[in-house]
């Protein structure tokens, strides 16, 4: 299977440096999927492959797969022992099915939903459960707000790569490909960034490098400065960044 097309752009050593609160804070996903002993279940969008290793404590046989080489060779590096490949979401090809697909943080990344919806359902077995977390309608909403003012204002092109959708919208996703919704939760997490002073400038390089790749390199400072000024009377609290997810989890069933 080929890793992601559009080429590389994750920095893994640097999420899990710095960004580990997006596999901590989601660690009871795990307790929804519920893994057991022998079931083989995929970690889709495994990144440094931290919530494979908890569902690989729990027994069950976990395969991580991941479009990100980076992401893919630290996670085969800290956990040596299990089974990472490199491939795409929407183009999964394993020849024996899955009775279990989870993804947490992952699914918000790829805009082609169907493809995805799809590509899960080939790969699970009939009565398999699909449970995911990602980015809900509304997600990162005033940074999002903040990106779109101050590229806009500087008349700089951009591409927003972020797909969250609402569990309406989700879930007629899922079911016109073959998976029945039986649970699907909206909820807000604001959550804490790790640097006191940088952390917002850090989330940004972190997960924005997409809507910030046009802007001219003599200009990214700036750009950076202004936009910390437009979150701070939102998101600073005199001590600490914080960013405003909101998040949608899902559990659903191949029909
Ligand atoms: C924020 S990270 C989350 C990683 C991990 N699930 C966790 O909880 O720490 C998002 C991951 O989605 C992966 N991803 C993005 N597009 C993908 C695709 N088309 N196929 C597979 N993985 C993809 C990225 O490479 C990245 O590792």
């Amino acid at each position: 299977m080929a890793g992601n097309p559009k080429g590389d752009r994750w920095d893994s050593a640097l999420y899990d440096d710095r960004h580990a609160f997006v596999w901590q804070r989601s660690a009871d996903l795990i307790d929804v999927l519920n893994p057991q002993p022998g079931e083989r279940v995929l970690d889709l969008g495994c990144g440094t492959g931290h919530l494979t290793a908890q569902i690989a404590a729990r027994g069950a046989d976990v395969t991580g797969l991941d479009a990100s080489a980076s992401m893919i060779a630290l996670a085969r590096q800290n956990y040596p022992k299990l089974k990472f490949v490199l491939g795409d979401a929407r183009r999964l090809e394993f020849d024996t099915p899955f009775d279990a697909v989870f993804s947490n943080a992952a699914l918000h990344w790829i805009p082609e939903a169907d493809e995805v919806a799809a590509s899960i359902a080939k790969s699970l077995r009939e009565g398999g459960r699909l449970v995911l977390e990602m980015g809900a309608r509304g997600n990162v909403g005033r940074i999002r707000k903040a990106l779109e003012s101050t590229l806009d204002a500087r008349r700089v092109p951009y591409v927003n790569p972020w797909y969250f959708p609402d569990a309406a919208e989700y879930g007629a996703v899922l079911e016109r490909n073959g998976l029945m919704v039986r649970a699907a939760e909206e909820f807000d997490r604001k959550v804490m960034l790790e640097h006191p002073e940088k952390g917002m400038r850090e989330w940004l390089e972190m997960f924005a490098g997409t809507w910030l790749e046009p802007v001219p390199a003599a200009e990214k400072r700036a750009v950076m400065e202004e936009l910390e000024q437009r979150l701070r009377p939102d998101l600073w609290d005199g001590a600490a960044w914080w960013a405003d997810y909101r998040r949608l989890r899902v559990v659903a069933v191949k029909r």
